[in-house]
């Protein structure tokens, strides 16, 4: 069987929503300290509505197509919907990643959640803190 799924190769090779917006409404940055991979996640939204997101990705193949699909998932959902995507979902709907590589998902997911704490700070806007990774331990983005 092929390391990667068909699904991993296209969003590598075609990857989605590449770039940034100008004014996005949230940024969210994130990194692994392991294989220094950066993700950058920017957010357009609109009454709680994400209307547009563009990343980009200085990593790995997975962590590219990783970030592709992430945002193929969230376009056009609220918030309370893109804050409960997991990596686990993106590996799922890119059929599968090796298991050395779930680690790059994972950074998708807090690049997305990172990118709505930011909205909600900047606009002063009351939310759960528990949702968010605690960005004083590197834990979320050390456990490659
Ligand atoms: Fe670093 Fe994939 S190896 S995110």
């Amino acid at each position: 069987m092929a390391l990667y799924s068909e699904k991993v190769m296209d969003h590598f090779r075609n990857p989605r929503n590449v770039g940034t917006i100008e004014n996005a409404d949230g940024v969210g940055e994130v990194g692994n300290p392991v294989c220094g991979d950066i993700m950058k996640i920017y957010l357009k939204i609109e009454k709680d509505i994400i209307t547009d997101v563009k990343f980009e990705t200085f990593g790995c193949g997975s962590a590219i197509a990783s970030s592709s699909m992430a945002t193929e998932l969230i376009k056009g959902k609220p918030l309370s919907e893109a804050l409960t995507l997991t990596n686990k979902a993106v590996t799922e709907a890119l059929d599968g990643l090796p298991a050395h590589k779930i680690h790059c998902s994972v950074l998708a997911e807090e690049a997305i959640k990172s990118a709505i704490k930011d909205y909600y700070d900047k606009n002063n806007i009351e939310y759960d803190k528990s949702i968010f990774p605690d960005e004083s331990s590197c834990d979320h983005c050390c456990k490659a």
